[in-house]
């Protein structure tokens, strides 16, 4: 099995592999356990979770119970909550559910309304639970995930998170500025949602087995991202080890795209629904 290639994380120091695994999906397949091992197995030690994806911290703590934990394994969680309490009774929460004794990376979930992101600021908000948590030694670094741009320009400047969570694909380039903005400022780049969500794929794996021999692929929406050279980590779902086994050959063996063809990629994407 290939090395898969490493990235800088941002301020946290942390190298991660530009291929990690978002398990929101893996808890109701009947192969997400298989899935979860087949990541391990291929060197993937950056797994996304959250508290608010039923069952999936069970699960990962499931898998890891079953085998040493791989060197430099990086699991990173989230809180839905925007209060300082409930932020760290959910990491209590995610450290039993997951059997460790530290969490390398916790994060304010989906922070994308101006009520939210004021909520978890404030002095008795979520973000002072994180802090107060990383002085216990329970996490040992804090990150946010949002889905409005203000909100992540203020989260990188503000100076208080060492990662950002955003989407980004050639369905969704918007966000490239954001991600040039978290580089300047030393911020690590978590991209959700790299190859389109669930129905874009679905649609997607329908052309392709209806014979589309075009450039809209898993592999092509996965090289556009890691060409970005501000993205830290992609994060695709997965049910299937199959897709693993796919996602790790892309990332054994893919090059960089020039802007040609990433703006074509982009014209395509546009083009699939
Ligand atoms: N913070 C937030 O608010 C937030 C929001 C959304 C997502 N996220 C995070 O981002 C992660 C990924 O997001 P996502 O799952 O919504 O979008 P995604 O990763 O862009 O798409 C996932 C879909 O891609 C399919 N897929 C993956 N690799 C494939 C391949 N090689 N060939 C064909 N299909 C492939 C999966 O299929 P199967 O499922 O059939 O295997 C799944 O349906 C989540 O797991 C979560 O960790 C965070």
């Amino acid at each position: 099995m290939p090395d898969l290639k490493r990235r800088r994380l941002g301020r946290t120091g942390l190298m991660v592999p530009e291929l990690g695994l978002g398990a929101m999906d893996p808890p109701p397949s009947p192969e997400g356990g298989e899935t979860l091992r087949a990541a391990l197995d291929a060197g993937i030690t950056f797994i996304d979770t959250a508290r608010e994806y039923a069952g999936s911290e069970m699960l990962i703590g499931q898998v890891l119970r079953e085998f040493d934990a791989p060197a430099g394994l990086c699991l990173a969680s989230k809180t839905f909550s925007r209060t300082a309490n409930g932020a760290q009774y959910d990491i209590d929460r995610s450290l039993r559910a997951l059997g460790r004794e530290r969490i390398a990376l916790y994060q304010l979930h989906d922070v994308s309304t101006d009520e939210a992101w004021e909520a978890v600021m404030h002095e008795d908000g979520a973000l002072a639970g994180l802090q107060t948590a990383r002085y216990r030694g329970l996490i040992d670094h804090i990150g946010i995930s949002s889905h409005t741009a203000d909100i992540v320009r203020k989260a990188i400047t503000c100076g208080e998170f060492d990662t950002v969570m955003l989407e980004y694909s050639a369905f969704y380039p918007a966000t490239a500025p954001l991600i040039d903005l978290a580089a300047e400022h030393d911020v690590g780049v978590i991209v959700m949602r790299p190859v389109g969500g669930s129905g874009r794929t679905s649609a997607m794996r329908g052309r392709i087995a209806g014979g589309y021999d075009g450039p809209l692929t898993p592999a092509n929406l996965l090289r556009y991202v890691w060409s970005n050279p501000g993205v830290s980590v992609a994060i695709p779902g997965a049910r299937y080890p199959s897709r693993i086994h796919e996602n790790v050959a892309t990332a054994a063996d893919w090059s960089p795209m020039d802007e040609a063809e990433r703006r074509a990629l982009e014209a395509e994407a546009a083009r699939l629904y």
